[in-house]
């Protein structure tokens, strides 16, 4: 199988180094010079367009960043429509609009492309394990004819319903992960103003109900203050806007989400956008005078 791949940021990278891992022949596109070269070291094909990435191609696979992103590598000038072959199937991995999914997928499937939206959870440590959640909208004939190379990237892989399902399940996810975020904040919050060593609450607490992802992953870096990004607030921003928006479409309210998004917005306005999605530590701290330290270094 011939794969063409665009977009090789944090995720995309660890994650076309998979696939090339995996026997694919893969050919990458970055709009940006800076990882082609790492990519070619390890073995990929680097092309100067999407247009280039798609030709040939049995499957296309972009992840970059917002919905007209993804209208840009897929529709605009040099885009995969100009290159790509009756038949091939465009994978879009990307956390996007489900109504833009659905748009571009229309204009691919008049000149016989198939689309797939994909998108992907498991953050850095997912792209780079291989394990990554896969969630997947479109025609489930396309999803078996890519399966082989969902499954170099990760490990469990749902069909969620028709083209925009995957994004419409990856913003569920987005608003379980941003509230679990907070929660860990607050936890960490409440052990340092009452006097226990915040290091010995996640120990103990991230082995039992209160454990999640966010605590195992996020909560050593809080406290080892690492707001370096695996997965940057900006584009968290992103997410939970498209999901507000979303709601307010269906006319459902979703307070705790929009609380969690108007705090990550008084991060941003601290100039910390591009930081990890940890830094909301940052705004639970100034709203109570309280800064989250460990008496022991974290271990995870
Ligand atoms: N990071 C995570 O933990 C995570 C987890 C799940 C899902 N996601 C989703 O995965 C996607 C990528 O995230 P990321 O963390 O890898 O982001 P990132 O590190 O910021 O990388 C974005 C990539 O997209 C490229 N790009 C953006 N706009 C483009 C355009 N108009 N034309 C061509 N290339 C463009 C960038 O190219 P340049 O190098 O030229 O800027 C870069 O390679 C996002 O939709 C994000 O929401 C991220």
């Amino acid at each position: 199988m011939r794969i063409g791949f665009i977009g090789l940021g944090i995720m995309g990278r660890p994650m076309a180094k998979n696939l090339v891992r995996a026997g694919f022949d893969v050919a990458v596109y970055n709009r940006s010079k800076p990882p082609r070269a790492d990519l070619a070291a390890a073995g990929a094909h680097v092309v100067s367009s999407p247009a280039d990435a798609a030709r040939n191609a049995d499957v296309v696979i972009t992840i970059v960043t917002d919905s007209a992103d993804v209208e840009d590598v897929c529709l605009g000038p040099s885009g995969v429509i100009e290159g790509a072959k009756q038949g091939t199937v465009v994978v879009d991995m990307s956390t996007i609009s489900p109504e833009m999914t659905r748009r571009i997928g229309g204009l691919l499937a008049d000149r016989g492309v198939g689309m797939l939206d994909a998108p992907v959870s498991g953050g850095e440590e997912g792209a780079v394990a291989g394990s990554l959640s896969i969630m997947v909208g479109g025609d489930a004939r396309n999803l078996d004819r890519v399966r082989p190379a969902l499954q170099a990237l990760g490990k469990r892989i749902v069909h969620c319903g028709p083209l925009g399902a995957g994004q419409t399940v990856k913003l569920c996810n987005q608003i379980a992960v941003s509230l679990t975020n907070l929660a860990v904040c607050e936890a960490l919050m409440f052990a340092q103003r009452s006097g226990v060593d915040p290091a010995k609450m996640l120990e103990a607490v991230s082995a039992g109900a209160g454990a999640s992802w966010q605590m195992t992953n996020l909560g050593p870096r809080m406290l080892r203050r690492d707001f370096s990004p695996g997965f940057k607030i900006r584009l968290q921003q992103k997410d939970l806007r498209l999901a507000l928006e979303s709601a307010r479409e269906h006319h459902l309210p979703l307070p705790g989400l929009a609380l969690v998004h108007q705090l990550f917005a008084s991060v941003e306005s601290t100039g910390c956008g591009e930081e990890g999605t940890q830094a909301l530590l940052k705004a639970l701290e100034k709203l109570a005078n309280v800064k989250v330290e460990t008496g022991s270094p974290p271990t995870a």
